[in-house]
């Protein structure tokens, strides 16, 4: 996959999918381009240079399938994942993230990568993709129902910020 993508400001990034020769590039994107408060939506810490290193060099396409945007600086300005595990019940149903430069949003690049990541989910033959999103964000809850996501559950007071208050988790779903 290379494909090219023009932005609502007019400006052209490239969607590719992670190599082992962005560790660096990776690891930029998590320190310089993701708000201190937006940390939270990672279940990982994106800021352990060895953990990022160990996702670039270990890319297995048949557990998770990682893309990024590309600046023509050659900086990475948007990441986006489909998760999947070939067996038990949920063999054919992915799992994606998505997560944009805090300074490049609004110009269409979220809704470029997720829908990226549908084609990804439907050449792999699955059935479903699932998302979740912690409120307040509204961003990702307009991308995904721009996308034919459905909300399918909201579970209250289940995840925390990082001043300790509590917020809801939106499960959505998209039949394929
Ligand atoms: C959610 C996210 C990926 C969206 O990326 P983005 O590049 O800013 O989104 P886009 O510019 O492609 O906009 C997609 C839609 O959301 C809308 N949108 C964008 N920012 C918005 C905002 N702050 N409030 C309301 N709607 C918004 C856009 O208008 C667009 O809808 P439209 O086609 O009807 O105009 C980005 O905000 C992000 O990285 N958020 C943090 C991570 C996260 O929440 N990920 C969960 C998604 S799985």
């Amino acid at each position: 996959m290379n494909k090219q993508v023009k932005l609502l400001d007019g400006s052209e990034v490239t969607l590719r999918f992670l190599e082992p020769k962005d560790v660096d590039n990776l690891y930029q994107f998590f320190l310089k381009r993701i708000k201190e408060e937006d940390l939270l939506l990672f279940k990982d810490n994106v800021r352990d240079y060895y953990l990022v290193k160990s996702w670039c060099e270990n890319i297995d396409h048949n557990r998770v399938i990682p893309i990024v945007a590309e600046a023509p600086d050659g900086s990475i300005i948007g990441v986006g994942s489909l998760h999947f595990r070939p067996h038990g019940w949920s063999r054919d149903v992915g799992k994606i993230r998505v997560s944009i430069c805090a300074w490049c949003r609004g110009k269409g690049l979220g809704k470029a990568i997720v829908e990226e990541l549908i084609n990804l989910a439907k050449d792999r033959g699955m059935r479903a993709i699932i998302a979740e999103v912690v409120s307040p964000q509204k961003a990702a809850l307009q991308t995904l129902r721009k996308a034919q996501f459905e909300e399918q559950a909201v579970i209250k007071n289940i995840a925390t910020d990082h001043k300790g208050n509590p917020l809801d988790l939106h499960i959505f779903v998209k039949y394929l």
